[in-house]
């Protein structure tokens, strides 16, 4: 048996005292009941409680987007929230997204288009890639939309400004683009 990591020794401190939560959720289809020290961001809830290490700690200061998960079908990067303001929420990481051997469009995508290197920032990249397209699917505007009023038009651009968030140090993001827009056009 692995000895406790430091997130779970300091919960275990606390544990008995009204520090600490019982925070319910459902991450990738199963619900999952957990006591957690109340300043536990849902990223460390997803790594070191529930094991789901494929979401990423990159900055854990809101920079770099490689922590990047979808919170009852909205993007958000985990280590920005605490768990427990996530109490009843549906949480969907990158170990959720194939089903069985099956992998996602936008997973398919990235392997296609050689769209990483290191592999660091990818599981974010796929989330908010994901997310993304369907911002733009249900109208939401970016800074560089120039018609409100008319359907986005998927372009390199408004891909570019939408993924902005999402870092990747090994600079692959003209292969990154070319799997979103391969997504998007197959969705279109
Ligand atoms: S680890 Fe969350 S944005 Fe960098
Ligand atoms: S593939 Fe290495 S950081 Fe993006």
């Amino acid at each position: 048996m692995n000895p406790p990591s430091s997130v779970q020794r300091r919960d275990d401190t606390l544990r008995s005292g009204a520090e600490s939560s019982s925070v319910s959720f459902v991450v990738n289809g199963a619900r999952h009941d957990v006591e957690l020290d109340n300043r536990t961001t849902l990223l460390d809830a997803l790594r070191e409680r529930l094991k789901l290490t494929g979401t990423k700690k990159g900055c854990d200061h809101g920079q770099c987007g490689a922590c990047t998960v979808s919170v009852n079908g909205e993007r958000i990067n985990a280590c920005l929230t605490l768990a427990v303001m996530h109490d009843g929420d549906d949480i969907l990481t990158i170990e959720g997204r194939a089903a069985a051997d099956q992998l996602d469009p936008m997973q398919q995508a990235f392997i296609d288009h050689d769209a990483f290197q290191c592999g660091y920032c990818t599981p974010g990249q796929i989330c908010s890639a994901s997310a993304v397209l369907e911002e733009m699917q249900a109208g939401f505007p970016s800074h560089v939309t120039n018609d409100l009023t008319a359907p986005i038009e998927i372009t390199d651009a408004e891909i570019r400004e939408r993924m902005s968030g999402n870092l990747c140090r090994c600079g692959a993001y003209s292969n990154i683009l070319k799997a979103i827009t391969q997504v998007a056009k197959e969705r279109a």
